[in-house]
């Protein structure tokens, strides 16, 4: 099977030139300025982007948590994705008590099988690490799990100690693994949630209230120099805030191989939608919680100098109806996450390359190409180059749409961004050389999405 991209401009982390593309098979095979030969299906690209398919390393689709589960599975998660200009996903496996990373593994792949209409790949949540399970960490490793989660927040639930965190960084680290952290001082959290309970707080915005910056600075710094003791790499996951981005900035400047994402709910939500009347609070309940407005430039700055390196969406979508609404009396109860994995590029392309914050080749480089090399899928991911795979999305850089549940894929009854307009348009979205999305049509099948075993941890800059 040949497919011709034609008069397209290719933009890649480094690169913009305009040249037709070929892909056989599944991946790129032929560059050039012109290419005239029969295919079978030929593509006009011209006046739009041709950029490689978005990757997001942070997902949860069908993840149980507070009592419910997410409302995306890996079938309408993938697809929404799809339409979104995302042609690859790294989701989060995750390990109950007492059971072998492995079958938890095993619980995920059985997720995903049959259902996922783009390439995905697993992170490990690890939630009970004593030394004997230690190797399995290097275990998974050679089956192409090279990145684990690990939390400082909910007791109980998730939260391992320092001591543990230390153990894997340095297990991880020897084998060529990465350490991603959720960095909230969650002991403390709890304290703040039991006190404001106790006095009668419990709306919504006394989820953001028992969550201060403070705690998320303290957990990234700890995760820091856990790290620098470690001698390991560690990725900061869902970073919302500027007094955490301080210490990255600082982890980095001392020359400690610190990286880290945020979300787009940091970049464009704010702590204002708490205090939505109707318990519509509810609907951006997430951790961490959105910030002051004060914060996004200095997220959007981290974005363009290089302390950030990844714009993941952290989607975990829970209707609003049942599902929110657990916690209507008691703000610790409402699921926490929202949904996010649809408009990432969107969003990212309007409020950075149409607003001016970042170039094109950046936004390309925060939304696909970092992830890959983070995470072990570079060169075959993340990039147009002869040999890579064919994930292309033909981007229209002019056209405008507006965000709403009304038209999106998503499983879920809400949009964070309910009507905001976008500027930028993923039209034709390729994967491994199949067309998926064409015409705001779902051409793929579900469970054409293929895993992807992942190489090492390979540090980006
Ligand atoms: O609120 C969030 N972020 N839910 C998903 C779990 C996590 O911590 O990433
Ligand atoms: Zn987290
Ligand atoms: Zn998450």
């Amino acid at each position: 099977m040949k497919t011709l991209i034609k008069n397209g401009r290719i933009i890649t982390a480094v690169d913009d030139y305009n040249a037709d593309l070929l892909i056989e098979d599944g991946t790129i095979s032929m560059i050039a300025r012109k290419i005239d030969i029969e295919a079978d299906k030929v593509i006009d690209a011209s006046n739009r982007y041709v950029i490689p398919g978005g990757i997001d390393p942070h997902t949860h689709m069908d993840l149980p948590f507070g009592g419910t589960s997410s409302s995306d599975d890996f079938r309408t998660g993938t697809i929404a994705a799809a339409f979104g200009g995302t042609t690859t996903i790294i989701d989060f496996a995750v390990q109950s008590h007492g059971q072998a990373l492995n079958q938890a593994l095993d619980v995920w792949f059985a997720k995903a099988e049959g259902k996922a209409a783009i390439d995905y790949a697993f992170h490990m949540i690890c939630t009970d690490l004593p030394d004997s399970r230690l190797p399995e960490i290097k275990e998974l490793i050679r089956q192409g799990v090279s990145s684990f989660k690990l939390f400082m927040a909910y007791p109980g639930v998730f939260l391992v100690d320092d001591g543990t965190i230390f153990k894997a960084m340095t297990t991880a680290s020897e084998a060529g693994g990465l350490i991603c952290m959720h960095a909230e001082n969650g002991v403390v959290i709890d304290v703040l949630v039991k006190r404001a309970l106790a006095e009668g707080r419990t709306a919504p915005k006394y989820h953001a209230l028992s969550r201060p910056t403070k705690a998320e600075a303290e957990g990234t710094g700890r995760a820091i120099a856990l790290a620098e003791m470690a001698n390991a790499p560690v990725y900061i996951v869902h970073l919302s805030c500027y007094d955490s981005l301080r210490k990255v900035i600082e982890g980095r400047d001392n020359g400690i191989a610190v990286y880290a994402e945020t979300c787009p709910q940091y970049l464009f939500l704010d702590y204002s939608y708490y205090e939505k009347p109707e318990f519509e609070g509810a609907k951006f309940v997430m951790t961490p919680p959105l910030r002051d407005k004060e914060n996004q430039e200095k997220l959007w700055q981290g974005l363009k100098f290089n302390d950030l390196q990844v714009v993941s969406t952290d989607h975990c979508p829970f209707c609003f109806k049942e599902q929110k609404e657990l916690g209507r009396n008691d703000f610790s109860k409402i699921p926490n996450g929202g949904p996010g994995v649809e408009h990432r590029m969107s969003l990212i392309f309007n409020g950075g390359v149409v607003g001016e914050r970042i170039n094109v080749n950046r936004f390309v480089e925060i939304t696909s190409t970092a992830s890959a090399k983070i995470f072990g899928l570079f060169p075959r991911k993340g990039t147009i180059a002869v040999g890579s795979d064919a994930d292309i999305v033909i981007f229209d850089p002019n056209e405008e749409m507006v965000i709403s549940r009304e038209t999106h894929h998503m499983n879920v009854d809400y949009s964070c961004y309910e009507g905001t307009t976008v500027r930028g348009v993923p039209k034709t979205v390729l994967s491994r050389g199949n067309v998926v999305i064409e015409n705001g049509i779902y051409l793929g099948r579900p469970g054409d999405g293929q895993f992807l075993k992942r190489g090492l941890f390979n540090s980006p800059k």
